[in-house]
């Protein structure tokens, strides 16, 4: 502990049940007595938490910050048990978010190839249909809960479409990511059996689209195929580096967006002037609101809590903090987008804020591939909710409801609403 902490009201409990719920009141105490935090995380790891939105934006653009866990400066002991992606799975360690320049550049312009705005705005048909298949789902029952009947089925399907998984083939990818999300932090076995099969049957997937696409050389309209064939200075993925891209699409892509329409959500329903504002922009036609709406909600409670995680490659001075070399740090994105610094009145949310500059999206070369996909995603899921399910409400108490209890992502287990039904 800092002289400074030591000085000021006892430190916060942090990832205790409570902290789950509601984190904000600790990360404004960090903010003000202790913005650069060494903390012992629930796997042991000490890890430094950064919490103001200025050393935030810095830390996150930082290369002296490595992606690669292989920096960290693990004690002998906590080896392979500490929670750090990529030290047990060795084979997914070529994804975009554990590697740093000049790895990072090369893979993310090739992928940038394939995953361009175009091929998103050209998906929003689609994201509608599938927005409308799901609510038609439960719209007659008058109930729903929407974290299960709506918030995570929509994204894997939608990142299925893109990628080009067959139709038939999508829900096993379903089951996959539901044991992934549901057990995240939890027993082991099962998640590493859903990692395993999904890379396998992603690995077979780009095989067969390969040998189809050498055999016929067409335009092979998904992203899957957009990934083969995307080159550039003359170079290719290989199929283990396609097969990891795809798989950290899914994976950044997935309980990310669930947890966009969650939260996002929750914090609709229990901002009932907010909502009201919204409802009636949506009835006179206009789009406005529910864009900034959207950044606002990630900006007020965002999905992703903390930004994943990075090492000091060197001794370095964050926020007047010097980090040894080896240390972890993880910049906690939730706590610099409620920085009174930086916003007014940061914990208003505010549908027509103004001041939108948040780190929801992260900061830096590593900043969110996703994010169109994303906008679309919750801008079609959030504006349909409240069009075709005007008096949508929570069923039951705010209070009573239980958020997961994950180190980088925030977000509902379940979101009981009740409505008026519809045919
Ligand atoms: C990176 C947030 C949706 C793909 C990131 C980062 C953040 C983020 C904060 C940076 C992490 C860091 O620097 O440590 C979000 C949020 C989303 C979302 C809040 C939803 C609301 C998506 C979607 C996709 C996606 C839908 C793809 C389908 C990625 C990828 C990266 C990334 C590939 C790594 C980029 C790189 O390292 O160069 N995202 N994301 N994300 N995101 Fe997203």
């Amino acid at each position: 502990m800092t002289e400074h902490e030591a000085s000021a009201s006892a430190a916060p409990e942090l990832f205790t049940w409570e902290f789950a719920t509601d984190p904000y009141p600790a990360y404004a105490w960090l903010r003000e007595h202790a913005p650069v935090h060494r903390t012992r995380l629930p796997s042991g790891v000490e890890a430094w938490l950064v919490t103001r939105y200025a050393d935030a934006k810095q830390t996150l653009a930082d290369q002296r910050l490595s992606k690669n866990p292989a920096h960290h400066d693990e004690p002998a002991h906590a080896k392979g048990r500490t929670g750090i992606p990529g030290e047990r799975k060795a084979e997914l360690m070529t994804h975009l978010l554990n590697i740093d320049p000049p790895d990072h550049t090369r893979l993310r312009r090739l992928v940038s190839k394939a995953f361009t705005p175009r091929r998103v705005a050209e998906f929003a048909p689609r994201v509608q249909e599938l927005t409308d298949q799901l609510i038609a789902g439960f719209a007659a029952r008058g109930s729903a809960d929407l974290i299960h009947e709506f918030a995570f089925p929509l994204p894997i399907y939608a990142i299925c479409d893109l990628l080009g998984v067959p139709r038939e083939d999508q829900d096993d990818f379903r089951d996959w990511a539901g044991m992934m999300i549901r057990h995240g932090g939890g027993p082991r076995g099962g998640v590493a059996r859903s990692v395993k099969k999904m890379r396998g049957y992603l690995a077979e997937l780009i095989h067969r689209k390969r040998e189809a696409l050498t055999a016929e050389p067409g335009p092979g309209e998904d992203l899957i195929s957009g990934l083969i064939r995307a080159s550039d200075h003359g170079e290719h993925l290989t199929e283990n580096e396609a097969a990891a891209m795809a798989f950290i699409l899914l994976f950044a892509g997935f309980e990310t967006t669930v947890n966009l329409i969650g939260n996002g959500m929750h914090a609709l329903l229990t901002h009932p002037g907010q909502r009201a504002l919204l409802q009636a922009s949506l009835a006179a036609g206009e789009s406005g609101l529910l864009e900034t709406g959207v950044e606002e909600l990630l900006r007020y409670d965002g999905p992703v809590e903390l930004a994943t995680w990075r090492f000091a490659t060197e001794d370095v001075r964050i926020g007047g903090q010097d980090i040894a070399a080896g240390d972890p740090v993880l910049v906690v994105l939730a706590a610099a987008d409620r920085d009174p610094e930086r916003f007014q009145d940061p914990d208003t949310l505010d549908l027509s804020r103004r001041d939108l500059q948040h780190l929801g999206y992260g900061h830096g070369i590593h900043y969110c591939l996703g994010a169109p996909l994303a906008r679309l995603e919750g801008q079609t899921a959030l504006g349909t909710l409240l069009e075709r399910l005007p008096d949508i409400q929570l069923a039951g108490e705010s209070a009573d409801l239980r958020w997961r209890g994950g180190l980088i992502m925030r977000g509902l287990r379940t979101l009981p609403v009740e409505f008026t039904p519809v045919k």
